[in-house]
């Protein structure tokens, strides 16, 4: 039986180095630091990268606050002193990296304890730091009770994006039980007038960009459900005021690594001090940690940007391909790729699927993959899940002849798969009924026919990674699509003691996070999607181990303009997939041409989920397409984005422009909702272009009007613009730039890249 890699209490050599586990695994402390130095002088720690620069002051008595975050400082620039705390009623209301609820603080605090004898009062000081070039370690210890917490700050070199996170370890002689443990606190400098940015949603309505003005009070993102969800973005963005732009003006952002019930709390407190608290989310929370036990949290990110939303977002990409993706610092382009759910539901056979496949082949896709269905009985969704072998009715000889038949025409295979669940009518349900999550005794609530398997129970994990060891290792598949079609309900561990099961919100990421990582390292050249009911488990944890996401089971190519939009605030496009698929669309009954839904989608990356009973005219649009689609994916997917007209709130137009890495290329693609009164199309002004490079200028889809000049400076692009001769409803035009003698280069195949 193969072993699932990591032991659940992973050693820590030296009482600092709590990097070495996943966010939320129980470590085993060796500790060897003495007791905490009184801090005498004051201290500050700064770290530079990119444009910004972090720094951390440390007040006679042992507080810890954030005096600095904002645009990067001359390296002998002062850096204001901490403040001392407790004016004018001992009430703390420092800006504290980390504070202990306990003592006289009244806000949000990132840590919270409970003693046995009853006594939760923690505060935390000052006991050491360690600096180095981009990183920091700073311990802090309660002024009484062996309660140390190490937060651990990594700050990239390029974007200047920090990591933080913290090590909550428990080093008296008694139990206890962490009730709130941060991630982190993000202090905004002293300023009003703020306004957050937040990304809210559902099932088929994600990614959609809210705005408030931040005034005294809290507002609370979260999950609650397990999973990332569907509802909010563990994300957000916080602009200096409600006139910044995507091109001007300051922005702070943040997003949490963590695919369970999470929080991001945005408070602005009684001293008008702005502060963005987030890590697990407390509710129902409760882990307890025995004399020598360590609790890690998630990474929570932070940046700057000086110079708008725009700007912020590249950042986020840059640091999310260098940093975050598998294969990171050159995560590999995504294939153009055949979807079989839209086309054919439950309802297939090998037929179906190879005749599916041939047409796909035609058109240029690269990938074919088989969605829901081909296992089991799987016929519908009440039955099946759970058992992952193929269907003998529809696959007799199992998947090889397909995958053959697939590879015979050029293309890889990838299969749908939801291991984390299971119906009631199935083989796994029927030998362990004890395997999913319940209370004893009580309703076992159904979602989409199915329960959730606890991952956090070794034999779950062992049967997920031998079910798939088994059906990777006999057949030939290159990606997975994981899905995840429900959240938690009745979220019991009835085999763990009483006072140790509401652990289960942790150790379930933790245990999907070690099945995700094993997996990759048994089959390297695998790659994954996440997908949960569409785009429900989309973050920068899932993000480490999944090599694109799902963002919406809603394919409607309009409103894919506003989600693309919302969920580029967030996430780099690279992994951002959007098919093309049949009209009317399933989900909202919207007629659009086919030309519309390519531009739509080929904002992102490419897949097609049609059933492909086209004209050969839609043929013939579909290959020349996805050609081209093949010549810019890579500065769509992997170049800078600038989202020059929003779709949001109501707008007849959008237009985003994605720039080559090396700026001697650009793709702008437009979109027109309605044509009202005869009104032109308004001009476009291109960003990001060298001004003096002369660029050539080709539709990609339609014919450019005459008066478009065939080639003009960056200058003349971002300056005077490009008009197109957008008419009617729904259509859409994409116009390729390119630096002269620079097209053949941007020709970028995907195996050239990989
Ligand atoms: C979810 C996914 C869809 C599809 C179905 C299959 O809804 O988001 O894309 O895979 O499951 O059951």
């Amino acid at each position: 039986m193969p072993s699932i890699g990591r032991s659940f209490f992973c050693l820590l050599t030296t009482s600092l180095l709590a990097g070495a586990c996943l966010p939320g695994e129980t470590q085993q402390t060796n500790a060897t630091m003495g007791s905490p130095r009184s801090a005498s002088a004051q201290h500050t720690f700064r770290l530079d990268a990119g444009n910004v620069t972090y720094a951390v002051g440390v007040t006679p008595s042992g507080s810890v606050q954030t005096v600095y975050w904002s645009a990067r400082l001359a390296a002998n620039d002062p850096i204001p002193a901490a403040e001392p705390i407790g004016r004018p009623f001992e009430i703390d209301d420092s800006p504290q990296e980390y504070a202990g609820w306990g003592g006289g603080l009244l806000a949000e605090p990132s840590l919270k304890i409970t003693f046995p004898d009853g006594n939760p009062d923690l505060v935390l000081r000052f006991v050491s730091a360690a600096p180095e070039a981009h990183t920091l370690k700073i311990v802090l210890k309660d002024i009484q009770r062996n309660v140390f917490v190490t937060l651990h700050y990594d700050i990239d070199p390029e974007t200047g994006i920090l990591a933080r996170w913290s090590n909550i370890e428990n080093r008296t002689e008694v139990p206890l039980t962490v009730e709130q443990a941060e991630s982190a606190e993000w202090n905004l400098p002293s300023a009003t007038g703020y306004s957050l940015r937040f990304l809210s949603g559902r099932w088929g309505g994600e990614d959609q960009l809210q705005t408030r003005a931040i005034t005294p009070g809290n507002t609370v993102l979260e999950s609650r459900r397990g999973f990332t969800g569907h509802e909010f973005a563990p994300w957000f963005a916080v602009a200096q005021n409600d006139r910044v732009t995507e091109q001007n003006g300051e922005v702070w952002f943040g997003a949490l690594a963590w695919g369970g019930s999470w929080r991001i709390t945005i408070e602005q407190d009684v001293m008008q001090q702005v502060k963005i608290v987030g890590g697990y989310n407390p509710f129902d929370f409760s882990y307890k940690l025995n004399p020598a036990q360590a609790l890690t949290t998630p990474k929570f990110y932070g940046g700057f940007a000086s110079h708008g939303f725009g700007e912020m977002s590249r950042i986020e990409s840059t640091f999310q391909l260098h940093r975050i993706l598998p294969h990171a610092p050159a995560p590999r382009l995504r294939p153009v790729l055949y979807n079989s759910w839209e086309a054919t539901g439950f309802n297939f056979d090998e037929t179906t699927q190879e005749k599916l496949a041939d047409k796909a082949a035609s058109i240029g896709v690269e990938r074919f993959v088989m969605d829901d269905g081909w296992f089991s009985t799987r016929a519908k969704d009440s039955s099946g899940l759970g058992d992952w072998y193929p269907n003998p009715q529809r696959f007799p000889q199992g998947l090889k002849p397909l995958i053959d038949h697939v590879h015979a025409l050029g293309m890889d295979f990838g299969l749908w798969v939801e291991p984390e669940m299971v119906n009631e009518d199935s083989e796994l349900y029927s030998k362990h009924p004890d395997w999913i999550l319940n209370f004893p005794g009580r309703p076992r609530t159904k979602a989409r026919s199915q329960f959730v398997l606890n991952l956090a129970l070794p034999e779950v994990r062992e049967y997920i990674l031998q079910t798939l060891t088994k059906l990777l290792s006999e057949n030939d598949i290159a990606f997975l699509k994981w899905d995840a079609n429900r959240n938690f309900s009745e979220p019991g561990w009835p085999q763990k003691p009483a006072d140790e099961q509401k652990q289960l919100w942790v150790a379930y990421v933790q245990g999907y996070y070690r099945v995700l990582h094993t997996l990759r390292e048994r089959f390297p050249m695998l790659e994954i999607e996440s997908c949960s009911g569409g785009g429900g488990r989309v973050d920068l944890g899932v993000m480490q181990y999944t090599d694109e996401v799902w963002p919406s089971d809603n394919t409607d190519p309009f409103d894919r303009l506003t989600i693309q939009d919302g969920f580029t605030y967030a996430y780099t496009p690279a992994v951002m997939m959007a098919w093309v698929t049949d009209s009317p669309n399933w989900y909202n009954g919207r007629q659009t041409s086919l030309s519309y839904r390519f531009l739509s989608a080929m904002q992102a990356s490419l897949g097609i989920g049609a059933n492909l009973k086209w004209t050969g005219e839609d043929f013939s649009t579909a290959k020349h397409l996805i050609t081209e689609y093949k010549r810019i994916r890579k500065m769509v997917q992997q170049g800078a984005l600038y989202r020059l007209v929003s779709p949001r709130d109501g707008s007849n137009i959008s237009s985003t422009e994605s720039v080559s890495e090396d700026g001697r290329s650009a793709v702008v693609f437009a979109f027109l909702h309605s044509q009202q009164m005869g009104y032109r199309f308004p001009t476009l002004h291109l960003q990001g272009l060298q001004p003096e490079t002369v660029y050539n200028i080709r539709a990609l889809s339609g014919n450019l009007s005459k008066d478009t000049p065939a080639q003009a400076s960056g200058a003349f692009w971002m300056h005077q613009g490009i008009r197109l001769g957008l008419t009617g409803d729904f259509s859409a035009q994409a116009v390729l730039f390119t630096a002269e003698q620079h097209e053949g280069k941007q020709e970028q195949g995907r195996t050239e890249s990989r």
